[in-house]
C-alpha cells in the first residue's frame, strides 16, 4: 500500500516560553486547473491585446500551480485556509454527471491535492467549500433545499453528492460547532477553534443563505436569510466568548485576537461596464439585512475577515451606519481562475488611499463600505466589454488577470496584523519583490472593531 505522511508540528501557541510571537497564514482560494477546458476547440482570441492560451500548452495549464505553490511556501505560514473553489467542475474536462458526479469530483480533487500536497502535508489546513466544489455555478443554500433551476435556492447535486464533497474536503477540519444537518440531512461545518494564540471561526455563508428575490418578491424581505439564525447566533456567541478555545489562554491576560474564515464579501464590491454599482446577488451585500447581521456580530466580536470567491483582490472595512464602523475584511485573489470581476466606479471616491478606487462607497444594495485597497484586471472592463461585449467575463490571457495569494500576519508583540496580498510568479525573497498596490497593510489590533468618532 502507498502512504503519503506528514508531520503536523505543535500548534506555535503551545511551545510556552519558545513560543513565536507571530503566526503566518497563508490565505488562498480559486484554483482552476485549466483555462480552456480540454474539449475546447482551437478558438481565436476576443480580445485583440491577449494571447491566446491554445489547449495542451503551459500558457493553458495552471495545476500545478508550481510558482504559486513555491511562491507562498517561502513565506513558511503556520497556518493554510483554502476558502473555496478548490477545483471547477468544468476543468480540465468538461463535467461529467451522468454516471456518477462523485466520481467526476473526485478526480479533480485528486488534482488538487496532488497538486497542494508538498505544501499541506506539514502544516495544518483549513478548507471551506465554495459553489464550484458542489459544481454549481452559483449557490443560495437555503438551508439545504432541493433546486432544479438557479438562481433558485438550493442544492443541484444530491444530498450524498453534497455531503460527499464536504466530507472529503472538510472532515479534517475541527468538528463543527452544531452538527446538527440541515434539511435533507446536508451536514455543516461552521465551527470555532483557537490556533496559534489566536481565535478562528469558520462560517458557511451559503448554506442558510436565501435565494434572490423572484417577481412576486418572494422571498419578502423580512424573510431573507445571509448567515442564517443558527450561524448568527454561534457568531454572537463567539464574540464574546472564547468558544472552541482552551479555557487557560497563553496569551498573558491580553485579548486573543479573532479572525473569520468565510466564502466571500459582505458587500458587493463590483461595478458594471459604465462604473455604476452591480447588484450581484450571489454576493454578501445581498440580503442587505442578512448582511447588517452579519457585519455588526463580526464588529463586535472585533474580528477580521478571511474570504476568496470574487477572484479579484480587495480590503475593506465594513460600515453599517457609517462607512467605517464594521470590521475589516480582506478578500483573496483566485490563485487561477478566469472569471473575472472588477471594482471600477466611475465616481471618485472621498477619503480615499491615494490609490484608484479606493475610499468610500454605497454598494449596489445600499452598504456602506470604506475601500482600503483593490486590485483589479489589467484591462478595465470598459475596455474588455467593447471587445467581447456582456457574453462573457473570462480572460484567458493570465498576464492579463491579478492572481495570486495572501498572507495574513498576526503578531502579538506588537498587536497588530499584518495583511499581505501578493502576485502568484512574484518570488518573495526577490531583492526587489513587489506585492499588489495598496499592500501590505498594517491593522492594530485595537482598529479591527470599526471607527464610529467619524465625521
Ligand atoms: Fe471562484
Amino acid at each position: 500500500m502507498a502512504r503519503y505522511s506528514g508531520r503536523i508540528p505543535a500548534d506555535p501557541d503551545t511551545d510556552s516560553d519558545d513560543a513565536e510571537q507571530e503566526l503566518t497564514i497563508g490565505l488562498f482560494s480559486c484554483t482552476r486547473a485549466t483555462g480552456r477546458q480540454l474539449e475546447a476547440g482551437t478558438g481565436d482570441s476576443p480580445l485583440p491585446m491577449a494571447q491566446w492560451p491554445g489547449r495542451y500548452t503551459p500558457a493553458n495549464f495552471y495545476f500545478p500551480y508550481e510558482q504559486l505553490i513555491e511562491n507562498a511556501g517561502a513565506h513558511d505560514p503556520d497556518l493554510l485556509v483554502f476558502c473555496g473553489d478548490q477545483y471547477y467542475e468544468g476543468n480540465p474536462t468538461r463535467m461529467e454527471t451522468r454516471v456518477d458526479p462523485g466520481l467526476d469530483a473526485l478526480y479533480k480533487w485528486f488534482l488538487w491535492l496532488w497538486a497542494f500536497r508538498e505544501l499541506t502535508r506539514d502544516r495544518p489546513t483549513i478548507l471551506l467549500t465554495d459553489d464550484h466544489d458542489v459544481y454549481q455555478p452559483s449557490l443560495w443554500g437555503d438551508g439545504g433545499e432541493k433546486t432544479a433551476v438557479i438562481p433558485k435556492g438550493g442544492y443541484t447535486g444530491s444530498p450524498e453528492f453534497v455531503n460527499t464533497v464536504q466530507r472529503v474536503q472538510c472532515n479534517h477540519n475541527p468538528d463543527p460547532y452544531d452538527p446538527t444537518p440541515v434539511e435533507r440531512d446536508i451536514a455543516v461545518y461552521y465551527t470555532a477553534f483557537r490556533f496559534g494564540g489566536v481565535d478562528f471561526a469558520v462560517l458557511e455563508d451559503r448554506k442558510f443563505k436565501s435565494p434572490p428575490p423572484d417577481r412576486d418578491e418572494t422571498p419578502a424581505p423580512d424573510e431573507r436569510e445571509l448567515l442564517g439564525p443558527r450561524q448568527e447566533q454561534f457568531l454572537k456567541k463567539w464574540g464574546h466568548e472564547d468558544t472552541g478555545a482552551d479555557t487557560e489562554a497563553d496569551v498573558d491576560g491580553g485579548t486573543v485576537p479573532k479572525i473569520c474564515l468565510t466564502q466571500t464579501c459582505f458587500a458587493c464590491l463590483q461595478t458594471d461596464p459604465d462604473g455604476q454599482p452591480r447588484t450581484s446577488f450571489e454576493s454578501n451585500g445581498y440580503p442587505k439585512r442578512g448582511r447588517d447581521r452579519a457585519v455588526e456580530l463580526l464588529g463586535e466580536a472585533g474580528a477580521l475577515v478571511l474570504a476568496g470567491d470574487l477572484h479579484f483582490a480587495s480590503l475593506v472595512r465594513h460600515g453599517i451606519h457609517k462607512h467605517t464602523d464594521g470590521p475589516v475584511q480582506f478578500t483573496g485573489p483566485a490563485g487561477a481562475s478566469c472569471y473575472q470581476r472588477w471594482f471600477e466606479p466611475t465616481a471618485s471616491l472621498s477619503h480615499g488611499m491615494g490609490l484608484p478606487h479606493t475610499g468610500k462607497f454605497t454598494d449596489g444594495f445600499d452598504n456602506k463600505l470604506h475601500v482600503l485597497a483593490v486590485e483589479n484586471p489589467e484591462i478595465p472592463l470598459a475596455t474588455y466589454s467593447k471587445h467581447v461585449g456582456n457574453q462573457s467575463r473570462n480572460i484567458l490571457d493570465r498576464q492579463l488577470r491579478n492572481e495570486g495569494y495572501g498572507i495574513v500576519r498576526v503578531n502579538q508583540d506588537e498587536e497588530a496584523f499584518t495583511i499581505e496580498c501578493w502576485p502568484w510568479d512574484e518570488s518573495p525573497s526577490a531583492t526587489e519583490a513587489e506585492q499588489f498596490s495598496g499592500w501590505p497593510y498594517r491593522l492594530p489590533f485595537d482598529q479591527v472593531r470599526g471607527i464610529t468618532d467619524e465625521t
